[in-house]
């Protein structure tokens, strides 16, 4: 743990130097805003991580990690926009605070400062294209992700993809990155961004049952935001799955709009379905066997076990998140 802690630490006090605010403020600040608003700052702790476990330098790694949770952040400014979401981190959403036109303006612009980040380690070509590469990626799961709001039907697997391109990718990416500035070889660069994927699966679940049942106060997010903008979740999908022919025709009425039903009232009625159900317990089941395959990928890993020990560690902490 102290490793983690003191990595933690470490680029807290790097962010904390970065100035993120030049003319207009306009522009600016709210990237200032997002990016400073310490988060978990997941993607730049697994960067670091990687890196360090094949003793790489944490200098070669600092400016991609910043490069990753700039890039991450940028997503969230237009993920808000999209979802219709007025909280985050606890705080006003940037969209909501100003508007949604600066809102896409600024998120533009943390962006390509993630790109010029990204360029300020020993091997800038390599960690532009794996950006690059996610970045389109999340796109693709983003676009996925709205359009079956819209759908009636989409199948588990089709919602497992979605979730592999706009949340998975990213955080393997960000090992893989690590891994990359640390100058490991290519068998484990790729076991690592395996451990990832499964890790990125586990966590995009795991923010699906927050969605349902964490506080605003400790998750920073409205409660029930996914059931009002009729989001395919795990939790809805698995509902499906085990509802009566009743239920499920309920289930997809209230998320068809054409009941005329106000938000909260929406929120309440699905969530007593899902407790009916069962469909937490379900969903922690399919998160459980993403960790374990997430182990598995790290146990294949060229590294010393007292090095592993730090990203199991952090794997761990990261299951039993609630925010
Ligand atoms: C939020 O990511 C977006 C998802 C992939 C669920 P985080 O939960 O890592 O957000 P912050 O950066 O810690 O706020
Ligand atoms: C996260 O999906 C994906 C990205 C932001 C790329 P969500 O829409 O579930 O994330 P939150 O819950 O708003 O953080
Ligand atoms: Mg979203
Ligand atoms: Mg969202
Ligand atoms: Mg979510």
């Amino acid at each position: 743990m102290e490793k983690i802690q003191q990595l933690k630490e470490r680029f807290d006090a790097f962010m904390d130097g970065v100035d993120f605010v030049k003319s207009p403020e306009g522009l600016y600040e709210p990237v200032a805003y997002t990016v400073l608003q310490k988060g978990k700052r997941l993607r730049p702790m697994l960067c670091l991580l990687a890196c360090d476990l094949f003793r790489g330098e944490y200098h070669e790694a600092k400016y991609p990690a910043l490069a990753l949770e700039t890039a991450h952040n940028f997503t969230l400014i237009h993920d808000d926009i999209m979802d219709q979401a007025p909280i985050r981190r606890g705080k006003e959403t940037v969209y909501k605070k100003w508007n949604t036109n600066q809102a896409i303006l600024s998120g533009d612009a943390a962006l390509v400062m993630a790109y010029d980040f990204a360029t300020r380690t020993h091997r800038p070509v390599e960690v532009l294209s794996l950006l690059n590469q996610v970045l389109l990626e999340i796109c693709e799961g983003q676009q996925m992700d709205m359009e079956f709001e819209t759908r009636n039907e989409v199948t588990i697997t089709e919602y497992l993809e979605m979730i592999r391109l706009k949340t998975a990718v990213l955080l393997a990416t960000s090992l893989q990155i690590g891994a990359v500035v640390a100058d490991a070889d290519e068998k484990d660069q790729q076991n690592l961004y395996d451990f990832g994927i499964g890790m990125g699966m586990a966590f995009q679940l795991q923010d699906d049952i927050l969605d349902c049942y964490s506080d605003v106060t400790v998750f920073g997010k409205v409660t029930g935001g996914d059931i009002v903008e009729n989001k395919k979740t795990m939790m809805y999908l698995k509902a499906l799955e085990l509802a009566s022919p009743e239920q499920k025709e309920r289930l997809m009425a209230l998320y068809s709009g054409e009941v005329a039903i106000n938000p909260q009232r929406k929120i309440d009625e699905v969530i007593t379905l899902y407790d009916e159900l069962h469909v937490k317990e379900e969903v922690e089941r399919v998160m459980e066997d993403y960790f374990r395959q997430a182990y598995v990928a790290l146990d294949a890993v060229k590294a010393p076990e007292e090095q592993k020990v730090h990203l199991r560690h952090y794997a761990e902490m990261l299951s039993g998140r609630d925010k």
